[in-house]
């Protein structure tokens, strides 16, 4: 990095743009404080965009991304554009072109937010997801044959590497130890029934937390069973390391038990020290609440907090971590001040949650 942070910045569809942009303000207010310079540059690719020009994004301009330290993304969807489209054609694509094989996702219940699980708080849900971003059922192996007749075959390939397992359990290893919470990491996996990509992900997970993480305590769970802890001793659990599509199911059951997808948010990752990293909220476009400045921007914030932890990480820019941990610390401070998270209830508009925690900083 040079000593100005350049951040590719994709409002995208629906209130993304809404949201992206109380997460620059809070950027805006951290970064005098922090003493660091930014530079955020637009970008308007999404669903607008697509069916004006009918191109989604190209090969070549997801590579200029790589001149950035980190992408930001509000949302994607757009009611008038069909599914996979967008999804695929911009989301995956970044996602797979810049090898952002890491997507971390943290589940924090904030304090002051309304759990729907009965007797949990802050205490009992506070771990974190590393989900496998590039392999698994997402990796697109698979096909038809006879497609429309009667005799029509469809297969959709999960595809799991000894490659693509190691880098992510590696990096979940050293998450976890990062966290300094219980050392303990989950698999999560389906072996009892997947027995060959169960059982070299499992195998993996013994061999290399066997040589390298002896501190970390290895634990695992069937995704059916986490499922079920997840809703009933969230408090299990430190960090969890799962392939993708579970990863992806999991996460959302994550982001209702620590108060719904206005404050879930996650990052594309990837580690490599000249990795470009995407960062965004986990909810989606909510097209009937544009313009209406309703949508919590929590998750959002929270996403560019973790920008800045984890391209400060990388970069070892110590002034950065610090930012992104101010910008956590400040949601704390101003969760409790809201009456809900859900969008319309929050006793705010957008840009005054945005404003809360701007001046909790
Ligand atoms: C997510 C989303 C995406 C995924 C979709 C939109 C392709 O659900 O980020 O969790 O499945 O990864
Ligand atoms: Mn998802």
């Amino acid at each position: 990095m040079g000593d100005t942070l350049k951040i590719a910045v994709l409002g995208g569809d629906g209130t993304g743009p809404e949201v992206t942009r109380e997460a620059c303000k809070v950027l805006a207010a951290i970064a005098p404080l922090e003493n660091f310079k930014f530079e955020t540059t637009e970008f308007d690719y999404g669903g607008e965009r697509y069916l004006k020009s009918g191109e989604v994004i190209t090969e070549q301009q997801i590579d200029e991304f790589r001149q950035f330290d980190a992408i930001y993304l509000g949302a994607v969807g757009h009611p008038e554009v069909p599914p996979g489209i967008l999804e695929k054609g911009l989301l995956l694509a970044v996602r797979f072109q810049l090898d952002q094989y890491i997507n971390l996702r943290p589940v924090k219940l904030y304090p002051g937010v309304d759990c729907p699980l009965k007797g949990k708080g802050p205490e009992h849900i506070r771990f974190e997801v590393v989900r496998e971003n590039t392999e698994g059922l997402y990796s697109g192996a698979g096909g038809f044959m006879r497609k429309n007749t009667a005799q029509e075959i469809a297969t959709q390939e999960m595809i799991a590497t000894r490659f693509g397992a190691e880098r992510c359990l590696r990096f979940a290893f050293e998450h976890c130890r990062q966290r300094k919470d219980r050392n303990q990491l989950t698999l999560v996996h389906k072996t009892n029934v997947l027995t060959y990509a169960g059982d070299l992900w499992f195998r993996a997970f013994e061999e290399i937390g066997e040589a390298d993480y002896s501190d970390i305590e290895r634990d695992y769970n069937h995704i059916d069973a986490a499922c079920m802890w997840f809703v009933k001793n969230p408090e299990f659990y430190d960090t969890l390391v799962v392939p993708n599509m579970f990863g992806d199911i999991i996460t959302d059951l994550g982001a209702m038990i620590q108060g719904g997808l206005g404050v879930a948010s996650g990052g594309n990752i990837n580690p490599d020290p000249a990795g470009c990293s995407m960062f965004e909220p986990m909810g989606g476009s909510a097209p009937k609440y544009q313009g209406k400045d309703v949508i919590n921007p929590i998750a959002a914030i929270a996403a560019m907090g973790m920008l800045l932890r984890v391209v400060g990480d990388q970069k070892e820019e110590s002034n950065l971590v610090q930012a992104g941990n101010r910008v956590e610390e400040a949601i704390a401070k101003t969760t409790p001040r809201m009456k809900s998270m859900s969008a319309g209830k929050m006793g705010y508009s957008t840009p005054e949650v945005g404003d809360l925690v701007a001046e909790a900083l």
